[in-house]
């Protein structure tokens, strides 16, 4: 197998070749998925940027179409930027898209489907009253971008466009009552000091109880909103929970997290400028979000592609109403082959055990581990604000009391490679806190890696002694949801021995109190076709 192939993964969504960046326009319409996605047809670094368009029914099984859009016009001969799609009412698609115009001025175009009885949607068209949104003087033009969907409200469509002043970051709001012709509004929906510019913008109802997503439209008693932006400056997607005053057309965020860049994630790993669509075949809420590379531009070079999709997330508000929860979308499972069972495997401190049977790289696992006490827990320091640091500090390898433990994944036969993810338990005065860490710094010997400590802290009740954790193995990818979505990490790595059939996995145990795996799934997943 040629350094090409190693990491090429077989069931995340990436193109055949070259650079791929941000989901766009996601949408179900008519039975179809559609998921159009910045990308390079040229080469597998960023740049040349067209909208390339694949179709699906199951978001898991993808025909790759005609680009969709690429430079052509006035309002978009420098660039074809993020968007996103509106379902229009009467059934009819429009997408709202950044271009970049003669002068790199930044401006809101749409486009419309050439044809809307065309099941797959092949062309779209960019009308001649293009762009919609220009940025007035008072807004930084070339840092004005990535239109969300469009909501409805108080007999408008309202929608919202990413920016920053100064270092404010910015989402800008935008009315229309005929979506053509659209005014900003004196304020902006929402926008935080010192966050700095604010790409990919997203904007949608949750319901307070149940999984259900809610068309992007709906307000009222029993829901609540969700700010995502995703920070240039770090590279995450930050997300706050809150409330939205329709008559005001503001966004109040609730107190129960931070508004900004120690704020709660997505994901606390390889992801970003997500977006979230509203499927109204399976009522449920869908994100979208890129897991970029973490090795250097020459290995991609050397590979030919840059860039996967995370696997498509159900997101749903946890009871508490604090934070999100998320999981892989249900069709994920149809790509589980060959399983192996395993229940009350004891752990003691020092332990590591062989998960044998399936493909080890390409793999899904769920596991729930339980522990008898948590007297043994390490004691917290208050100073540990980021869960990354603590992660580096304290690793796998370091002995604990409750944990470290969890799976050993991508892994070389005598551990000379392995991506750990794994919870530490501590002990703080009035509670427990739980770090989730994907650590990549022992995941490869190659060099010119990205290797960072990827961690979250897991908001979780630990009345039932009991932590569950899956991870999605995937060659050069590791897509870990912990505690039933709570806290979510990606870690994208490039094992040299642990690859294709020389790749293990493990269940472990490094913390001084025994835990016991109460029951452990893994399943061999098949590769669908993904371009
Ligand atoms: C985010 C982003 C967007 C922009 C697009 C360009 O990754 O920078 O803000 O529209 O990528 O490809």
């Amino acid at each position: 197998v040629t350094v090409k192939q190693i990491h090429r993964t077989g069931f995340h969504f990436r193109p055949k070749r070259h650079w791929i960046n941000d989901p766009n326009a996601p949408l179900y319409f008519n039975g179809i998925y559609h998921l159009f996605y910045q990308y390079n047809p040229k080469g597998s670094v960023w740049g040349n940027i067209v909208w390339a368009h694949s179709v699906s029914k199951d978001m898991i099984n993808w025909k790759a179409l005609d680009h969709a859009m690429y430079p052509s016009k006035p309002f978009d001969i420098n660039g074809v930027w993020s968007g996103s799609a509106t379902v229009l009412p009467g059934n009819i698609p429009v997408i709202l898209y950044t271009g970049l115009d003669p002068n790199n001025t930044q401006v809101q175009n749409y486009a419309v489907p050439a044809n809307a009885s065309d099941p797959y949607l092949r062309e779209w068209i960019k009308p001649d009253n293009n762009p919609l949104v220009v940025p007035t003087k008072d807004i930084n033009a070339s840092q004005f971008r990535d239109p969300t969907t469009a909501w409805w409200s108080n007999g408008q469509w309202k929608m919202l466009v990413g920016s920053r002043r100064k270092l404010r970051g910015m989402a800008y709001l935008y009315r229309s009552k005929d979506f053509f012709n659209w005014v900003k509004a004196k304020h902006p929906l929402h926008s935080a000091p010192n966050t700095g510019m604010w790409e990919c913008p997203d904007f949608y109802p949750v319901l307070l109880a149940g999984k259900k997503g809610l068309d992007t439209s709906v307000n009222g008693k029993n829901v609540k909103f969700v700010l995502k932006v995703s920070l240039d400056l770090t590279r995450y997607d930050y997300y706050t929970v809150g409330k939205y005053n329709a008559a005001k057309d503001k966004y109040i965020p609730d107190n129960t997290s931070i508004d900004g860049w120690e704020g709660l994630r997505y994901d606390y790993g390889n992801f970003y400028a997500s977006k979230t669509f509203y499927d109204p075949a399976k009522k449920r809420r869908i994100l979208w979000g890129w897991a970029n590379e973490s090795d250097s531009s020459e290995d991609d070079i050397k590979k030919g592609w840059a860039g996967i999709q995370a696997i498509p997330r159900t997101v749903w508000l946890d009871p508490s109403g604090k934070q999100l929860v998320q999981w892989p979308v249900e069709e994920l499972n149809c790509l589980r082959g060959q399983k192996v069972h395993k229940n009350n495997v004891k752990l003691n401190k020092g332990d590591h055990v062989e998960i044998k049977g399936i493909t080890a790289a390409q793999a899904d696992v769920e596991a729930t581990f339980s522990f008898p006490r948590l007297d043994k827990a390490e004691k917290f320091d208050p100073k540990w604000v980021k869960a990354q640091d603590v992660c580096a500090q304290k690793g796998s390898k370091n002995q604990g009391g409750v944990g470290p433990f969890g799976l050993l994944t991508l892994a070389s036969k005598n551990l000379e490679e392995f991506t750990p993810v794994f919870f530490r338990i501590f002990k703080a005065p009035k509670r427990h806190v739980v770090l989730l860490c994907s650590d990549a710094r022992s995941s490869s010997l190659g060099e010119g890696l990205y290797k960072p400590s990827f961690a979250g802290f897991v908001d979780v009740d630990l009345a039932d002694k009991k932590l569950s954790l899956r991870s999605l193995i995937d060659h050069s990818v590791v897509e870990s949801y912990g505690a039933g979505g709570k806290t979510c990490i990606t870690s994208r790595v490039y094992p040299t021995l642990a690859i294709l059939g020389d790749a293990h996995l493990f269940v472990f145990n490094n913390g001084s109190e025994t835990v016991t795996v109460e029951n452990l799934n893994a399943w061999s997943m098949k590769s669908p076709r993904v371009d």
